[in-house]
């Protein structure tokens, strides 16, 4: 009797089948599962990653808001013509504070994963107000309203809980000290200390040129302004054969 006889009468019997078929798939699944179980974790440690500072959290609130997402990807493919163009690809460390992440899956406009620093706060804001001012061929909605609307700013500190409750390492010093922080990165005569304490490379300053109120402007310019600038990525030199 050969193999293929003995396999045979597994394939004409229902039950016999079922258990294969199930045996099977167990140890496929125990293999794939398993070794997970052992490793500390899944994302490779990288230096520089931090929690997003309130203002920042904000920032990102408002991103999410508007749908900036359904046209902006966050997430460059390691690819060399990704690579090329908008730099080093993304690291799995650099969206581990997301919640949700922001990978995207459009891209109408360009990859914003590490736009942070690429152009001035000026820039941002004239672009938001009014992007075809700036870019004369783009496609980009107007979102003058950002630079007029104060940014709704009381339920931060829950917000920093809310993340902490989800895994992002906001300290209790973090979470007391939200709403003074907020209001501190946009103000460059503010007392910083505790707050560029608490978050390392941090900018503080008026992101949208004007000082008299934290406008939501200011919040999603100091998040643009941060895009992809956290991880030292000239100590991340593993793969910089891609570059
Ligand atoms: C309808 C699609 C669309 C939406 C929605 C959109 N953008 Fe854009 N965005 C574009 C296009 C197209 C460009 C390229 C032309 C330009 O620079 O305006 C662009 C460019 C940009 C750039 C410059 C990127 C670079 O590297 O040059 C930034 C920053 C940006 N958008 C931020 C935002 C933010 C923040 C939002 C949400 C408030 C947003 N965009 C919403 C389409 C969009």
């Amino acid at each position: 009797m050969s193999i293929l006889d003995k396999h045979g009468k597994i394939e004409r019997n229902l039950t016999l089948l079922f258990v294969g078929s199930l045996l099977a798939v167990m140890i496929g699944g125990i293999v794939e599962i398993a070794p997970l179980f052992y490793v500390k974790n899944t994302i490779e440690k990288v230096e520089g990653m931090r929690p997003y500072t309130p203002l920042e959290l904000a920032g990102r609130d408002i991103y999410i808001r508007e749908g900036c997402y359904l046209c902006h990807s966050q997430m460059i493919r390691p690819f060399r013509d990704e690579v090329e163009r908008y730099g080093h690809y993304s690291l799995a460390a650099e969206s581990m504070y997301d919640h949700p992440f922001q990978w995207g899956s459009k891209r109408t406009g360009p990859d914003l994963a590490r736009v942070g620093g690429r152009y001035s706060d000026d820039w941002h804001v004239q672009h938001l107000i009014d992007p075809q001012s700036v870019v004369p061929e783009s496609i980009m909605p107007k979102y003058s309203f950002l630079a007029t609307t104060p940014l709704a700013k009381k339920n931060i500190s829950a917000h920093l809980s809310a993340n902490a409750a989800v895994g992002v390492p906001y300290s209790e010093a973090m979470v007391i000290n939200a709403l003074p922080d907020l209001e501190a990165q946009a103000d460059p005569d503010a007392d910083t200390s505790g707050l560029e304490e608490r978050y390392a490379k941090i900018s503080i300053r008026d992101f949208d040129g004007n000082p008299k109120v934290v406008s939501e402007m200011d919040a999603l310019v100091a998040y643009l302004q941060m895009l992809g600038t956290l991880v030292d990525l000239k100590a991340y030199q593993q793969n910089e054969n891609l570059r």
